[in-house]
């Protein structure tokens, strides 16, 4: 047994960590933020489908958020079908629309995702695609009772043409046509930076979305990772301080790059992200002689940690490439595995960082050489003023099921929803 598991069972209460994560019904209730119905405030988060076993809708913290957008039904060879693969299905979807309703919470479905849009390119490369793909997903909000759609371009692999972006348009403008698709919220999770258009460069005019989609969110996580040449902030608030060299993307660059090319604040939601990135940092690298560790150290890919139970074991993508775990802390693992307390802080024995320019927390945990990089309370309180100051529509994050007791949820609400909010 390694020192660092050892440590793990030793400090007792972690052992508790996921399963009280798991009712969080019984915690913080009624003294907590609750969203009004009138506001335009959007406090949504992405419900993983594949995770409802461990994280069914009847834990979902429901008064707290406004949309819950259950992911992920995936496009198919056949424009006429979408699919509920992978753990979404259609015993589960139904449940999670009504629990949804009972609550008051609008109820998305999000098509497509990071291995599901294959064939997003061909359901809407040509009019009569199009027409057919307009059917298909209204019949599909009408069949399960939808609120709206969200709509997510994923994987390397995906079939794609030149005019993607373009045809995108024409199909959003076609569902707002249509007598069910007025009337959905549509929705699309984005890249930092906007679309690219026919001639690979980023469209400088989105006007014509705007007017089509309710709101876009900025997937603004994944902005380093195992594939990155070093460590680096998963969830960046901010990057315009770091070096050029570090300068990845963030929250403050994809607002300034989407409402540049016409997306106005009040229709951008900040994603943000209950997860954090794991590396492999020799100690040397890791930190100075103080502890501090290091911003942007080297790690060894060829060791990559195992992140926690939910994290994708080594196999193969729907590309057919091989992977190897993925790393991947959810905020209750970082608890789970003795990185942080049932509070949330760090524990004793890691080395802990909150970086000031992107505003996000690392820990180091030397015995096992394992950092991450993850997004605490206080990494969701800046993010929440960010919105607020910015004057954004709200924030969705990925996933409703990676938060423990609602520390983030609760942070960022109580920071982004001032003047949105009735407490
Ligand atoms: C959650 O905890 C509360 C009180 O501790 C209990 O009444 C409730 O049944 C639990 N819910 C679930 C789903 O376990
Ligand atoms: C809804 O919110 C707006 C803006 O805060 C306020 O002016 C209006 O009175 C509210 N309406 C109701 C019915 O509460
Ligand atoms: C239209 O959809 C069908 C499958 O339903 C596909 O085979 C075809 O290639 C698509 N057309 C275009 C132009 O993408
Ligand atoms: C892209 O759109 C242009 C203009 O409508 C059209 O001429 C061209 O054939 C399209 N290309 C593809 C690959 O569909
Ligand atoms: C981002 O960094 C720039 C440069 O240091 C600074 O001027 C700006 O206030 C920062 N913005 C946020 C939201 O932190
Ligand atoms: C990375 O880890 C591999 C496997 O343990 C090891 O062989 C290699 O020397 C390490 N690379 C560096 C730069 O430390
Ligand atoms: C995965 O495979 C595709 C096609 O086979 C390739 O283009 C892509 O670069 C690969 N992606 C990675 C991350 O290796």
């Amino acid at each position: 047994m390694t020192p660092f598991i050892l440590f793990s069972l030793l400090a007792c209460p972690l052992v508790s960590a996921k399963s009280r994560s798991f009712n969080r019904t019984s915690v913080h209730h009624n003294s907590q933020p609750r969203i009004t119905t009138n506001s335009s405030f959007v406090s949504a988060a992405w419900y993983a489908a594949w995770h409802e076993d461990d994280f069914p809708p009847a834990v979902v913290s429901w008064d707290k958020y406004t949309h819950l957008t259950y992911s992920f039904a995936v496009t198919t060879p056949d424009v006429n079908t979408l699919a509920l693969v992978d753990g979404s299905n259609p015993e589960g979807l139904p449940v999670f629309v009504d629990t949804a309703h009972q609550n008051g919470v609008k109820a998305l479905v999000s098509v497509g995702g990071w291995t599901g849009s294959l064939y997003y390119s061909t359901a809407i490369g040509s009019a009569k695609n199009r027409t057919a793909f307009v059917k298909t997903i209204t019949s599909f909000a009408t069949k399960y009772a939808l609120d709206g759609i969200d709509f997510e371009q994923g994987i390397g692999c995906n079939a794609i043409n030149p005019n993607d972006t373009s045809n995108f348009l024409a199909f959003l403008q076609e569902v707002r046509a249509d007598p069910i698709g007025r009337n959905l919220i549509l929705t699309a999770a984005t890249s930092i930076a906007p679309w690219r258009g026919p001639d690979g460069n980023y469209l400088t005019d989105v006007t014509g979305f705007a007017k089509v989609l309710d709101w876009i969110a900025i997937m603004n996580y994944d902005v380093w990772g195992s594939w990155s040449s070093t460590v680096g902030p998963n969830a960046p608030l901010n990057d315009t301080c770091a070096s050029v060299d570090n300068q990845q993307g963030s929250a403050v660059t994809g607002v300034a790059l989407w409402t540049a090319a016409g997306m106005p604040v009040n229709q951008i939601v900040l994603g943000v992200a209950s997860y954090g990135h794991s590396f492999h940092v020799d100690p040397h690298d890791a930190g100075n002689d103080r502890g501090i560790i290091n911003a942007y150290p080297p790690f060894n890919a060829s060791m990559q940690p195992s992140g926690d139970e939910w994290d994708d074991v080594p196999g193969t993508d729907v590309c057919g490439n091989e992977t190897g775990p993925g790393g991947i802390f959810n905020f209750w693992g970082l608890v789970e595995q003795g990185f942080l307390t049932l509070w949330g802080t760090p524990a004793y024995h890691t080395t802990y960082r909150f970086d000031s320019c992107s505003q996000t927390a690392y820990v180091y945990h030397e015995k096992t050489s394992v950092m991450v990089s993850f997004d605490n309370a206080r990494a969701f309180s800046a993010k929440g003023q960010f919105i607020r100051e910015t004057k954004l529509r709200g924030f969705a994050m990925w996933e409703a099921g990676g938060d423990l007791d609602d520390i983030l949820l609760d942070a960022i609400l109580l920071d982004a929803g001032k003047g949105y909010v009735l407490t």
